[in-house]
């Protein structure tokens, strides 16, 4: 298929975009570079032997989209371009609404323009909100903290109308749960700007060298070891989801949301230990109060992706630490150099 990546510089796409070409794929990158570098393109050419067209332009911009429709003639897209930090998204509301709902809606109107109705969007576990888990795709969303989590409730319920006024259009919704990790070459992985937000860069930089010390949000939750639980899934996987989504909307038609996750939850310290036990790195860290916000456990029921997506997560925290250390120690400074 002819796929068209929005955002496929970043962390997620880069990786579904080397998936893709290795699945056999055409892939056409579309990423205005934002919060990624042409490094990563540069190198998932490197990596699957294979070429293909990447488009700098934004998703806001309906002339530059319209452009690379006539040029790529996509056969669908997956929309991965968009804003991602939950404090900034707090700051600075305006810019998230703009870019992530906006960009979304452009999109989706020169989708229409060039009658391509075949969408698999990146949504969020965050859209769950306070819902007790194990977290499934038939609980009632949309009870979010933060702007960048109603950004996504509120693509998932646009790209819902979208549907019912069409039902032409095959529409996928994915909902990620804490990906990390990296490529197993150690040549692509997450390269946030500026000091992580997320534990696994901040943690990764901490066993580099470039931060002194880790801090662990509260060890006084409701969970066996008092600190909070995520269920991380190691971004190959996550990628590879991607592929079944599309071989998914091949053979069906309508609107369906799935889980990508791997049903189990994993404490902040089960990470850390499991990133010392497999590395053998030396980190530092220390607990410090709760950060606001953050719930006691956070995991997916991902059932309903094995039963009709044929997808399960392969990878175990012990391969996504190894992983995140070797992408981390072979590029401390990201794509910088
Ligand atoms: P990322 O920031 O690495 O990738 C997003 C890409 O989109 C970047 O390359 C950026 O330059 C590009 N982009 C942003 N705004 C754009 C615009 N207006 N026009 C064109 N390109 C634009 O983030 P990621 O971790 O790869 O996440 C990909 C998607 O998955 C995002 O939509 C994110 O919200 C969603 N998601 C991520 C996580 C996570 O933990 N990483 C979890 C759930 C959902
Ligand atoms: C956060 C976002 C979520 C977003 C996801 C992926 C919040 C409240 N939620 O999820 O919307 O989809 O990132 O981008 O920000 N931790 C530490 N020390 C650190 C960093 C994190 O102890 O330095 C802990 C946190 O308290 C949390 C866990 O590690 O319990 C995971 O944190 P993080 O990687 O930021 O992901 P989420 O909070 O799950």
């Amino acid at each position: 298929m002819r796929i068209l990546v929005t955002g496929g510089a970043g962390y997620i796409g880069s990786h579904t975009c080397l998936e893709l070409l290795e699945g056999g794929h055409e892939v056409f990158v579309l990423d205005n570079l934002c919060n990624s570098s042409v490094e990563a393109i540069k190198r998932v050419k490197e990596l699957s032997g294979k070429s293909f067209e990447f488009f700098n332009c934004d998703i806001r911009d309906k002339s530059g989209l319209r452009a690379v429709f006539t040029k790529a003639r996509p056969e669908a897209v997956i929309h991965f371009a968009g804003l991602k930090a939950v404090g900034e998204s707090c700051e600075k509301p305006l810019e998230y609404y703009d870019n992530n709902l906006g960009g979304t809606v452009c999109l989706c109107e020169v989708m229409q323009e060039f009658g391509l109705k075949n969408i698999v969007f990146s949504s969020s576990a965050t859209v769950y909100g306070r819902n007790e888990p194990p977290l499934s795709e038939d609980m009632p969303t949309g009870d979010c903290s933060n702007p960048y989590g109603r950004t996504k409730y509120m693509i998932e319920e646009l790209l819902k109308d979208i549907y019912a006024s069409d039902n032409s259009w095959n529409i996928i919704l994915l909902r990620y749960f804490n990906p990390i990790g990296a490529h197993k070459s150690g040549r692509i992985g997450e390269n946030p700007k500026g000091i992580p937000n997320n534990l696994m860069p901040y943690l990764s930089q901490v066993a580099v060298g470039k931060l002194a010390e880790l801090s662990i949000f509260g060890d006084d939750y409701e969970t066996p070891d008092g600190t909070c639980i995520r269920d991380y899934i190691h971004v190959v996987d996550l990628a590879k989801g991607h592929l079944c989504a599309i071989n998914r909307l091949e053979q069906s038609k309508g609107l369906e949301v799935f889980n990508l996750g791997t049903g189990h939850g994993y404490s902040v310290l089960d990470i850390v230990k499991a990133f010392i036990g497999t590395t053998g790195v030396n980190l530092p860290y220390k607990i410090t109060p709760r950060r606001a916000g953050d719930l006691a456990a956070v995991y997916s029921n991902s059932q309903k992706a094995t039963e009709l997506l044929g997808w399960s997560a392969q990878y175990g925290i012990e391969r996504m630490c190894e992983d995140t250390w070797r992408w981390q120690s072979n590029n401390p400074t990201g794509y910088e150099d």
